[in-house]
């Protein structure tokens, strides 16, 4: 997963030489005369990859059978003329019409059993066969007529998979759902043993028995929950690999990739790109909308760039889409800065994206989106927002040199889906504790000190890592139980948090004091958790590590020390004077453990601790709000902050953006990016 001695590498799309740009091209909605405008503002602009035909289905095949798609011929070819190439869709996102009419119960059902409508999009079930084959069905067409164009460099399917409906709970996904339990199974005692069915008087006597957990009167198995999150992401994952295994029939050898979205809950983007059976992603890439109306937009930015490169196994990756200004789909909808599209832009090829896409090319004019950004305003060509659009084109044009680069990680943070999904279902000790949260608090103090980190699972190869960092892993498998252990004794870092090692894959409690699997490795035993009330804040003390007002929230164990030296206790409560914070030599490594949330600064202190032992530099002295990410031989160092900083070089060094050598101190702008050769002589 890490890249550590970075070289240049495998290039996304080689064709496009540097750093691809562009964005999502929706011709359809506008008439030829503005195609023509297109083609020319897109080369003034210097974007050369457009993502086409995404929403296209009802104007490719109207009606069943050919496709009856001139116009996207002529849009193809337009674009070959120009030299921009094409992500082209298979155009199955969203179901026209005239198929939801001849196949309703292809719709959607929630939970409480709503038949969702059409009339929006990703109007369908996954498990339909009224959608799968029709999706198949124009995929091949589309495979067969748009393969060979010169355009097309790669094949986009699907949309966003699962993001407005995360899961089915119709009769066709009832029936799915109990041919992957008996798949998984085998045995009806097997899955009653699995989910408990003692408790509540659940056990089943026939397959049949079986439906999707329903809207109930009160708390629904959670091992039926979470085998139903999983069998929901496979069944969005067969619906991408039924196309994916029709392009490589009908269009052999282009790259296909489908957008993802960061930190998403609904889909396992391990299991996606794992190319099990000769599937997966060949390309991965990441829709990425970072609130610009909170102040720390940037770090969910960075967490989603870091694991849409993790998920592709560290290889270079593609933004597909983001905003160039605002969005339409938030409460208040805040146009991004001035130079907040270019900071994020970088942002993501700082953190290994080889394309920078936008959604989209051109501002509706009408439907549920007019009111989203595009790369061209509604103003048009005399606006801040093209003239920034039209500056970071020729900006990426320098930075050719970056693309094919890796990132090297030192550090990663363990995240796995299933775990995700037990972590948050109901009738835990507390429902204050999200996963999204708790990342963020462990990557911040990264990103502050400049030390790339990678997402990486559990069971996954940890050598190449000095550190792991262990957030709330709730569930944890035989086998990732010990590939932490073993990480640590070869010598790595490890930081393990409360409400981690509890339970089995089958949410099964591990007994005898928590957390089962890693009481030696932590040297300690937790007796008993406890939550503490939403804003609640208990005192922490200790050894000089703690600020006279450290203190810790949401959680606190109950810890018995079993050879762990305590770096914090609890400052007051019944706890007072108990271990809070503690550290475990484990073979040749060190293990942390968090038994409270600290606030930031001391979290911050403890992360850089960790870091130290594990032998990774901090740059400290990094202003809050400035990013300072290596790629390859380059140093980007970017600020997300509206006033000027000054940083301390070390040295001159030449500048990829303003082609100037900048330092030993170096002043940033508002907003400002410097893309340093870092590989130069003079390095501090
Ligand atoms: C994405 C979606 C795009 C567009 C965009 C607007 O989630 O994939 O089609 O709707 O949001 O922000
Ligand atoms: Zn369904």
């Amino acid at each position: 997963m890490s890249a550590p001695g970075a070289g240049p590498a495998r290039r996304i799309l080689p064709q496009l030489g540097g750093i691809a740009y562009g964005g999502d091209y929706n011709p359809e909605q506008w008439t030829e005369a503005t195609w023509a405008e297109d083609i020319r503002l897109m080369a003034e602009a210097r974007v050369n990859l457009v993502t086409v035909g995404v929403f296209s289905w009802a104007r490719l095949q109207p009606a069943p059978g050919a496709l009856t798609a001139g116009w996207l011929d002529r849009v193809l070819d337009l674009l070959a003329g120009a030299g921009i190439w094409v992500d082209l869709a298979t155009a199955t996102a969203s179901p026209p019409a005239w198929l939801v009419a001849a196949h309703p119960e292809m719709l959607p059902v929630t939970a409480d059993g709503t038949r969702l409508g059409f009339g929006s999009r990703q109007h369908y079930c996954p498990s339909a066969p009224a959608y799968r084959a029709a999706a198949a069905d124009l995929a091949q067409r589309m495979a067969r007529r748009y393969g060979d164009h010169p355009a097309v460099a790669m094949w986009h399917i699907g949309n966003e998979y699962g993001e407005q409906v995360p899961a089915c709970y119709c009769e066709h996904s009832a029936a799915a759902f109990r041919r992957w339990l008996r798949a998984r199974y085998g045995e009806l005692d097997r899955l009653n043993d699995a989910w408990g069915g003692a408790v509540w008087s659940q056990d089943y006597t026939s397959w049949d028995q079986i439906e999707p957990p329903r809207a109930a009167p009160t708390f629904r198995n959670p091992a039926h929950q979470l085998d139903y999150a999983r069998f929901s992401s496979d069944e969005l994952l067969a619906c991408f690999t039924a196309e994916r295994e029709v392009l490589a029939a009908h269009s052999p050898g282009k790259p296909v990739t489908t957008n993802f979205t960061g930190l998403f809950r609904a889909v396992d983007q391990f299991r996606w790109t794992r190319r099990e059976g000769g599937t997966g992603l060949d390309v991965v890439s990441v829709d990425n909308y970072p609130d610009p109306a909170d102040a720390e937009a940037y770090l969910t930015s960075a967490m989603a760039c870091d694991l849409t490169r993790s998920v592709g196994g560290g290889r270079p990756w593609l933004l597909m889409e983001q905003a160039p200004g605002a969005v339409n789909w938030r409460a208040v909808n805040v146009p991004k800065a001035p130079g907040q599209y270019r900071a994020l832009s970088l942002q993501a090829v700082a953190r290994g994206a080889d394309a920078v896409l936008s959604f989209q090319w051109r501002a509706a004019a009408t439907g549920a989106e007019k009111f989203h950004s595009g790369m061209v305003p509604h103003a048009g060509t005399d606006s801040r927002v093209w003239r920034e659009v039209v500056s970071l084109g020729m900006e990426l044009d320098r930075l050719g040199s970056v693309a094919g680069h890796l990132v090297p990680a030192a550090a990663a943070l363990l995240l796995d889906w299933e775990n995700w999904w037990a972590l948050e279902l109901d009738s835990h000790p507390t429902s204050c504790l999200r996963l999204t949260e708790l990342l963020s608090e462990l990557y911040r103090p990264l990103l502050q000190t400049g030390v790339n980190a990678d997402f990486a699972h559990p069971e996954s190869d940890l050598s190449g890592y000095r550190l792991i960092l262990v957030p709330a892993l709730y569930l944890v498998s035989d086998a990732a139980a010990d590939n932490v252990r073993r990480f640590v004794a070869a010598g790595g870092t490890a930081l393990i948090t409360f409400f981690s090692g509890i339970v089995d894959p089958r949410d099964r409690v591990r007994l005898g004091g928590y957390p089962a699997p890693w009481r030696d490795l932590l040297g300690l035993r937790v007796e008993e958790l406890v939550p503490l009330r939403h804003g609640a804040a208990i005192r922490l003390d200790g050894p000089g590590a703690a600020p006279p007002d450290a203190a810790g929230r949401l959680w606190q164990d109950v810890i018995d020390l079993r050879g762990a030296t305590p770096l914090l206790s609890y400052g007051e409560g019944h706890l007072d004077g108990e271990a809070a914070v503690t550290r475990h030599e484990h073979g040749a490594g060190t293990a942390y453990y968090l038994g409270t949330l600290p606030d930031r600064s001391t979290l911050g202190r403890l992360v850089g601790q960790a870091c130290q032992r594990a032998g990774i530099a901090l740059w400290t002295g990094l202003p809050p709000g400035v990013e300072a990410v290596r790629r390859g031989g380059y140093l980007f160092l970017i600020s997300h902050l509206d006033h000027a900083v000054e940083l301390d070089l070390g040295a001159k060094r030449p500048d990829l953006l303003s082609g100037v050598r900048v330092g030993p101190r170096a002043q940033l702008a508002p907003r400002d990016v410097l893309v340093l050769d870092w590989a130069e002589p003079g390095r501090p």
